[in-house]
């Protein structure tokens, strides 16, 4: 299991220090939540900061790109340092050009899912997929609830993951925390977001330890 620290909980100012304390405790990759103000109603930030973060940590980092249009930003994040960028099914109608192009990048390439989006719209892109990102929330924000149907969700897609011999791994996002985690891994996710439980209490570093230790 792989738990990957979402900054978006983080203080920005210095997020250099709070990425680095949740390394400490056993953060393995870093979570960047990239929004827009149009396909989700908040704004965060964009290659310039993945930029000097990639600078700043030795972890790599995992740009979850909530944009339109994101063809026109990928290679900037690319260039930036991003080692693995997921987009939403919801919001890029050529999903395998820009699957493809990722992948021909040696990014690790992966299609996020908003809740209410069927893992059907994912038969054809899956054996393309180096993960799936299962959204337990809406996105846009941090610290929100997280939605329980998202267990049986992920347990559907390791099974046909599994039935048909690929390679995708899980990605959970949204309201994870010391709760849920180990239900969301025995359900098969490999790789577990984690905004306010790893910043949201000053202790970044005993945070993830003890999710990591939840997991089981
Ligand atoms: C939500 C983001 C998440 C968010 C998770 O739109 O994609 O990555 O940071 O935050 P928590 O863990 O607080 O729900
Ligand atoms: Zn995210």
């Amino acid at each position: 299991m792989i738990l990957a620290p979402s900054i978006l909980a983080s203080d920005y100012a210095r997020l250099a220090d709070q990425v680095a304390a949740a390394a400490r405790g056993g953060a393995q990759l870093v979570h960047v939540d990239v929004m827009d103000g149009h396909f989700v109603p908040n704004i965060t930030l964009g290659p310039p900061v993945v930029a000097s973060l990639h600078k700043a940590t030795p972890l790599p980092l995992d740009v979850h790109l909530m944009i339109e249009n994101a063809d026109r930003y990928l290679q900037a994040f690319v260039d930036a340092g991003a080692a693995w960028v997921s987009v939403h099914q919801e919001a890029v109608p050529h999903l395998q050009r820009q699957v493809a192009f990722l992948r021909e990048r040696g990014v690790r390439a992966g299609v996020a899912l908003n809740p209410a989006t069927p893992l059907v719209t994912l038969d054809e892109i899956l054996p393309e997929l180096d993960y799936v990102l299962v959204m337990s929330v809406n996105p846009g924000f941090g610290g929100q609830k997280f939605i329980p149907a998202t267990l049986e969700k992920i347990r559907r897609l390791q099974a046909i993951i599994r039935q048909r011999g690929l390679k995708a791994q899980i990605e959970v996002d949204g309201g994870v925390d010391e709760s849920n985690i180990r239900a969301l891994v025995e359900a098969g996710a490999e790789v577990l977001v984690a905004g306010s439980a790893v910043f949201g209490h000053g202790d970044p570093e005993g945070a993830a330890r003890r999710l990591i230790e939840a997991a089981g």
